[in-house]
């Protein structure tokens, strides 16, 4: 089956949710794993848990970003994930909040795959994945940050994709949909009002961390090398 023995693996937003579940496949593929995150706590636990490295990094800075790769080590694979933008409605958001999307969204996507690239392309092997969302193709009312910086990743990866394809280097994004993380539950955190949404998904229930980790965890093989550009939503059929 799938293996990725002697990989290295940087995974930011790796120490919960998605991401963390990302990291432990990539690991249970026979990847060496590295997980950077802002908070110590949660990142030291999730690291514990997977014999992983670990790395207190801000990936909304330039600075956030050097130092995940350089705790990587030159990685063969990037998971390219950070927290969420907060809901708004599109006319209230502030400038501030423009800014915040992108430093957090796109330019900590456009930076660490700036970082990884050149060694990904030297060794010629490489697999450049970003978590998105569902709402790429699909704006939601309350997400327009969200809706216009992941638009932006989506298409820069695709972009890159046509320069790196020859290299052995594939970029790719996996869009979520509603799936029962912390961040999912603070957005609907009514019980009720989650009920509602889950009757409205057709598989009729949020999806599981591992079943998007799954899908990033493929694209990371080296089965995955002839797909390139793509996005794959992991939606339970919502985008239907
Ligand atoms: N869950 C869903 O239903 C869903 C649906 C569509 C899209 N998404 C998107 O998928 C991504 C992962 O979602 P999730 O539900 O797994 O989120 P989550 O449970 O909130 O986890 C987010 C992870 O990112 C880290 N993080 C946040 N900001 C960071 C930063 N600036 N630098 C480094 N690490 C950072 C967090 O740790 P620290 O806070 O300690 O840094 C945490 O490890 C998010 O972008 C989310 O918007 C989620």
């Amino acid at each position: 089956m799938f293996k990725l023995d002697g990989k290295r693996a940087l995974v930011t937003g790796g120490s919960k949710g998605i991401g963390l579940a990302a990291a432990r496949q990539l690991r249970d593929l026979g990847a060496v794993v590295t997980l950077a995150a802002r908070g110590e706590e949660a990142l030291r636990a999730a690291a514990d848990d997977l014999g992983a490295a670990w790395v207190v990094a801000d990936v909304s800075t330039p600075q956030g970003v050097q130092a995940a790769v350089e705790a990587a080590g030159q990685p063969d694979i990037l998971v390219s994930n950070a927290g969420g933008p907060p809901p708004s409605l599109p006319s209230a958001v502030t400038g501030a909040a423009w800014e915040q999307g992108f430093q957090t969204t796109f330019l900590s996507t456009a930076r660490l795959t700036d970082a990884v690239l050149p060694g990904m392309r030297e060794r010629g092997w490489g697999r450049i994945i970003a978590i998105t969302s569902l709402t790429v193709g699909r704006p939601a009312l309350n997400l327009p940050v969200s809706n216009a910086m992941r638009a932006a990743v989506t298409n820069h990866l695709r972009t890159l994709a046509l320069e790196v394809a020859a290299d052995g280097v594939t970029c790719n994004t996996v869009a979520p949909g509603y799936t029962a993380t912390e961040r999912l539950q603070k957005l609907h955190a009514d019980p009720a009002e989650a009920a509602k949404l889950q009757a409205r998904i057709p598989a009729r229930r949020f999806g599981k961390p591992e079943e998007v980790a799954a899908a990033i965890a493929f694209l990371a093989t080296n089965e995955a090398a002839y797909i390139t550009g793509q996005e794959i939503l992991v939606d339970g059929g919502w985008s239907i």
